[in-house]
């Protein structure tokens, strides 16, 4: 009874729900109440549906498989159908528009566009996107155009200011009526722009400034699938999900109560962001008022800026924050204004806060240094604060500043106009702090950060980590040159261009190893016989050189037998070529996935390589001294030498890139589809669990010498990962071994891997053990817990139909292990 409960929660198949389906409409063949109109290859289906408690009835479009699911389109929102009425149709009227007629043929809803020909069809894409079109498959109208509540992949909100069309997400008025909400979500397009939601007309929740890969406002989030383009000469800004391959089933959407949720799919709906946080009221939009900031973890959470104080001390010691904080002293500035011109007046000062949440309203200029933003700010007494975000610029604010918020990780430094000398501190000190905070983000930015500011003081003497540069010494190639020299730990080489041109004969084909993320890799010999392998970054840009110098620095210092060796790079104009030690054995996927090849993986091999990936990743994570977190950990990633030991390659590039934002426009995403963890593929938040979700797809992968994303697996699993869990409720978690294994294995020895890599590969990064954990495990040193059921959404959301499964699975699964251990 168990075993059976437990596959069918991961792979129930939906119901079918209606008796018959349709692939288009046309006007002889209209959509009646007992069909459904479904896409090309069954991912979406529209039809009637009447929502849970409702006397309403509506056409839709939901998920076709992937149930439970929810309506993420609706045509006829603001115009319902009686619930009995049975013979309502959707059909192509006489001037070729789509219309809804109810049982008495009157027309509820209608597409009402001028059609050009005198036939139309409409179909629904495997995107979702409900389309009309005519003869010559010209579209004449979408349902991407009219979102109601959800943003699906490939679905952009946004604005379009000439054509003055408006792509806003509006919620549901409640969550079995469709009708107009009252809360809107869409994309502001001042630049930077904003994602926002209201309520009503006044904001409710607010990104921050998108900084071109992420919103700056959203501490820990990084580059996403999702992406926002502005085009200030066209006048539009998008945000959007590129899911042109259709391998992302997701969508994001506004609730009835005004939340703003992303879901994904694995084998269940996984929510795995929403805005605002519930646990954090600061989120709320402008909640402090104007000149207020807010901090989750004071009590009270909003205070004034420096040099505000309340408007009102009454109200504000009621908490009662909505009026805000006005300025204790009267600008220089503004005195200046007034004074004779003769009288000197003192200047302004600066106060800098970090890691701030900026606040709204900002006004973008075109001044790339601090500097320049500084003075400008300065110059113009309307200017009340300034901030330098490297990816944005510089930005100036002269309204209120509202919306301002403290974090504890992330966020951006703020420069607050003062009068008083005693509240700031000196211009000049400031320009050097703000220079080397602006350089500390290299550092403390999201992929490499610093393990612990005590730990990382006490390593930074005896480890010499380069130091940073500022930006008159980055625009001189030759202190980094010289920086290099000096450093006697790192024995980088500089090698000039024709030096590696020779050595892999121009690049010759020939001599190509793979094609990584970042570039393609060539064998390459330089004169003195060393072999190299040279890996050519891909770049248009020359964006961030003296950033990318600081990288290689830094990751020339990451030295470990499980990582490849970084002996030097080049830098020449448009080139970025880093130069590795060569392994001769290449990759670990040309073993793996090879029918031939992967004989030579014995079971003790495969646990040795396992074994030396697990103590790399260990180093990068936590004994580093700078803690970095791979990110695209997968097995051609990793590299084996003459005596099959594993070494990790590719680390630290994906912080690179997104440190200097070389590869913005072609390399969005960073990771590889079928590694990526739940939170960092949907919601590019990431941790050093994130690799640990990778690394346990890399276990299984090696146990199975299967891909997770190819597909033939048997029955209806979608992937290695869920066949995995499938074999391990079904208790026979050896037949995941690939048959290829020929030699003797400790039965004990191979389970451990496989539980190991189902606990790796939890859906919550909090429910995966931690690589230190990890080794251990391996080792047989410490015990393994039992893994959830990777669907936790989704068994919860079943919970309330089948009480008490998850204890059903715990015990069985215990069983499980007593058996096969006891063999
Ligand atoms: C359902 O569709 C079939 C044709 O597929 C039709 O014969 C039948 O009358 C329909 N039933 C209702 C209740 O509309
Ligand atoms: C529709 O237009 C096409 C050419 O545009 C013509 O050949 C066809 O006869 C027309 N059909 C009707 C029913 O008017
Ligand atoms: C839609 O979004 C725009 C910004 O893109 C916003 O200005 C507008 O108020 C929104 N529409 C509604 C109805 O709230
Ligand atoms: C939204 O606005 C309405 C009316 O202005 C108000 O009653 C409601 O509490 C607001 N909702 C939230 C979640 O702030
Ligand atoms: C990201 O930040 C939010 C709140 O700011 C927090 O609730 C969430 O746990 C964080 N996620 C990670 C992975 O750190
Ligand atoms: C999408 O498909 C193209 C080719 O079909 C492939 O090159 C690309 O890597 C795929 N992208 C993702 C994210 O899978
Ligand atoms: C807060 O103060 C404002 C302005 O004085 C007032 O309009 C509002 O009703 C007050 N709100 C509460 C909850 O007391
Ligand atoms: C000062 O700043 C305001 C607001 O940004 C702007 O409108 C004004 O043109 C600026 N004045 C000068 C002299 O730059």
């Amino acid at each position: 009874m168990t075993l059976h409960l437990c596959s069918l929660l991961v792979f129930s198949l939906p119901q079918a729900l209606q008796s018959s389906t349709i692939d288009s409409i046309t006007a002889s063949s209209p959509l009646v109440q007992n069909q459904t109109l479904v896409s090309s290859s069954q991912i979406f289906e529209l039809g009637f549906f009447t929502p849970k408690g409702s006397a309403k009835q509506y056409v839709g479009i939901w998920y076709k498989k992937m149930t439970p699911s929810r309506v993420v389109w609706v045509a006829n929102r603001e115009k319902p159908l009686g619930h009995t009425d049975q013979s309502a149709s959707l059909t192509i009227g006489e001037d070729g528009n789509l219309k809804l007629l109810d049982g008495r043929q009157n027309t509820v809803w209608s597409t009402n566009v001028m059609a050009k020909s005198n036939y139309s069809e409409a179909l629904l894409s495997d995107f979702g996107n409900f389309v009309l079109q005519d003869r010559n498959e010209n579209i004449m109208w979408e349902s991407f155009d009219e979102p109601t509540d959800t943003l699906l992949p490939n679905m952009k909100i946004g604005v379009n200011v000439k054509k003055g069309k408006k792509l806003n997400l509006t919620s549901w008025k409640g969550e079995d009526d469709p009708s107009l909400g009252s809360f809107v979500m869409g994309v502001t397009l001042e630049t930077p722009p904003q994602l926002f939601t209201w309520n009503g007309s006044s904001p409710y929740w607010r990104s921050g400034q998108w900084d071109k890969t992420k919103f700056i406002g959203i501490p820990n989030m990084t580059n996403t699938y999702y992406d926002l383009q502005q085009d200030n000469v066209q006048g539009t800004s998008y945000y959007y999900l590129n899911n042109y391959n259709n391998s992302i089933f997701g969508y994001t959407f506004i609730s009835s109560k005004g939340s703003v949720k992303s879901v994904y799919w694995t084998n269940g709906w996984l929510t795995y962001w929403k805005a605002p946080a519930p646990t954090n009221p600061c989120e709320i939009y402008g909640i402090c008022g104007p000149f207020g900031v807010c901090n989750p973890f004071s009590s009270p959470m909003c205070r004034c800026l420096k040099g505000f104080k309340p408007r009102s001390d009454e109200e504000w010691n009621r908490g009662n924050w909505t009026r805000g904080c006005l300025r204790k002293m009267e600008l220089n500035c503004q005195k200046s204004a007034s004074a004779a011109a003769s009288t000197t007046v003192e200047k302004d000062m600066f106060w800098q806060m970090r890691q701030i949440k900026l606040p709204d309203s900002a006004d973008h200029l075109l001044i790339d240094n601090v500097e320049g933003c500084q003075s400008w700010c300065l110059e113009n007494c309307s200017c009340l604060a300034f901030s330098y975000v490297n990816a944005i610029g510089c930005m100036a604010w002269s309204k209120d500043l509202l919306d301002t918020q403290q974090f504890s990780m992330g966020g951006e430094d703020l420069f607050i106009r003062l009068a008083d000398a005693s509240a700031g501190v000196p211009t000049r000190t400031k320009l050097i702090i703000s220079l080397s905070t602006i350089s500390g983000i290299i550092l403390f930015g999201a992929g490499i950060s610093v393990c612990g500011l005590s730990k990382w003081r006490g390593k930074f003497r005896k480890m010499t980590i380069p130091r940073l540069f500022t930006s008159e010494e980055l625009l001189r190639d030759t202190a980094w040159k010289d920086q290099m020299k000096e450093d006697d730990t790192s024995n980088l080489v500089v090698y000039d261009f024709n030096s590696i041109r020779l050595a892999t004969d121009n690049f010759n084909v020939e001599n190509k190893l793979g094609q990584g993320g970042f570039g393609p890799v060539y064998k390459g010999k330089l004169n003195d016989g060393k072999e190299i392998a040279a890996k050519r970054l891909s770049s248009s840009s020359s964006q961030g050189i003296a950033e990318f110098k600081n990288e290689i620095l830094l990751i020339s210092k990451l030295q470990h037998r499980n990582l490849v060796r970084l002996l030097g790079c080049c830098i020449e104009e448009e080139e970025k070529i880093l130069v590795y030690e060569y392994l001769p054995n290449k990759s670990l996927d040309t073993f793996l996935f090879d029918s031939k090849e992967k004989e030579k993986l014995s079971w003790s091999v495969r646990f040795h390589i396992i074994q030396g990936v697990a103590r790399g990743l260990l180093y990068l994570h936590h004994d580093s001294c700078l803690r970095v977190i791979h990110r695209d950990l997968k097995v051609s990633n990793i590299l084996l030498d003459e005596k099959m030991n594993s070494k990790i390659s590719d680390f630290g590039l994906s912080r690179m890139f997104e440190g200097t934002q070389v590869l913005v426009n072609t390399h969005k995403v960073v990771g590889t589809l079928g590694y990526l963890s739940p939170e960092y593929a949907m919601g590019g938040i990431f941790s050093e669990k994130s690799d640990v979700y990778s690394f346990g797809i890399l276990l299984l992968e090696i146990i199975s010498g299967k891909k997770n994303t190819s597909s033939d697996y048997p029955g209806q699993h979608l992937n290695l990962l869920a066949y995995a869990w499938h074999l391990w409720c079904e208790d026979k978690v050896l037949d995941l071994m690939d048959e290829g294994i020929a030699d003797a294995f400790l039965v004990s020895e191979v389970m451990r891997c496989i539980q190991l890599g189902l606990l790796c590969t939890q859906d919550h990064a909090t429910d995966r053990p931690n690589m230190l954990a990890v080794v251990l495990m391996l080792n047989g040193e410490s015990n393994l817990s039992q893994p959830k059921q990777p669907t936790y959404t989704f068994s919860r959301s079943l919970a309330h139909e089948v009480p008490s499964q998850e204890e059903s699975i715990r015990s069985m699964n215990t069983i499980t292990i007593t058996t096969v251990e006891g063999r």
